[in-house]
């Protein structure tokens, strides 16, 4: 059974069409990657997956919750949304951490405010569950530091330990490396590599191709608000047969 469902999806701002009926399952336990040019609706995607954006219409499911359909439209409170929201964990570019908080306490903020709420939430284990977070993450040692304190590759590495906190049913990723220079980019990638080893579901918006080709279950490549082509890292990098994925790919060898 399909883990996530979108079907049929549509966003505009203002006038223009941004995702024009975009429609995907993915099962779980999969890595997913979105390529696609800059602007082609890529984090709008994740955006409405995220409820940070509100689609125009479609269908967002995840396993048998409907988070999003607009044939039955229901006013959700501010809980419910919440609530909703839990499914997908989100890791961005510029990796958001909290200034103030060290890198323990950036993970264990929201999973406590969580058992406030929810006392069926075993509080008592909230901090050694991100203590080995973070260990999985090779930062045993920096638990006690400020963002400010680490290098752009450990802060993104605390923000993926912080959305998995969460036991999101799926995490998405937004360029999570375009912030970071090579040499960084590279303990990043590692770390989602173990966890798409580890069949963590996961949605990954990256330019980093040799990486998608590695790591992901199924590619999409975006073009212009609308799904492209789809398939294997075999078939979508390798044998595109799409006149716009070719471009694309050809683009991205010649370093434009
Ligand atoms: N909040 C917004 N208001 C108006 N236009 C937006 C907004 N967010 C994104 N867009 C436009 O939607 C298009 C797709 O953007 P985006 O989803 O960020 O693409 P990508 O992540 O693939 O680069 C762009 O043309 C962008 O300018
Ligand atoms: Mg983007």
């Amino acid at each position: 059974m399909a883990i996530l469902e979108v079907r049929n999806l549509k966003k505009s701002f203002e006038d223009t069409e941004v995702i024009h009926d975009i429609s995907f399952t993915m099962d779980e336990g999969e890595t997913v990657t979105i390529i696609g040019s800059s602007g082609s609706g890529k984090t709008t995607l994740l955006r409405c997956l995220n409820f940070l954006e509100t689609p125009d219409s479609g269908v967002i499911k995840v396993k048998d919750d409907i988070l999003f359909d607009s044939d039955v439209p229901e006013s959700m409170s501010e809980e419910a949304i919440r609530r909703k929201r839990l499914h997908f964990g989100l890791v961005f570019q510029s990796f958001n951490l909290f200034p103030q908080y060290t890198a323990l306490e950036n993970i264990t903020l929201a999973p406590s405010l969580l058992a406030k709420e929810d006392t069926s939430i075993d509080a008592s284990s909230i901090e050694e569950n991100a203590k080995e977070l973070l260990e999985k993450m090779g930062l045993s040692d920096r638990m006690g530091n400020y963002p400010h304190e680490l290098s752009g590759g450990q802060q993104q590495r605390v923000a993926i330990a912080r959305a998995l906190a969460l036991h999101p049913d799926i995490l998405c990723f937004d360029e999570p490396t375009s912030a970071l220079d090579p040499e960084l980019t590279g303990e990043v990638l590692r770390v989602i590599k173990e966890l798409a080893k580890q069949h963590t579901t996961m949605i990954i918006v990256t330019h980093e191709m040799s990486f998608a080709h590695d790591v992901s279950d199924k590619i999409i490549f975006m073009d212009k608000g609308v799904i492209a082509e789809e398939g294997t890292p075999e078939e979508v990098i390798d044998n595109p047969g799409n006149e716009r994925t070719i471009q694309f790919l050809a683009n991205y060898k010649n370093g434009k």
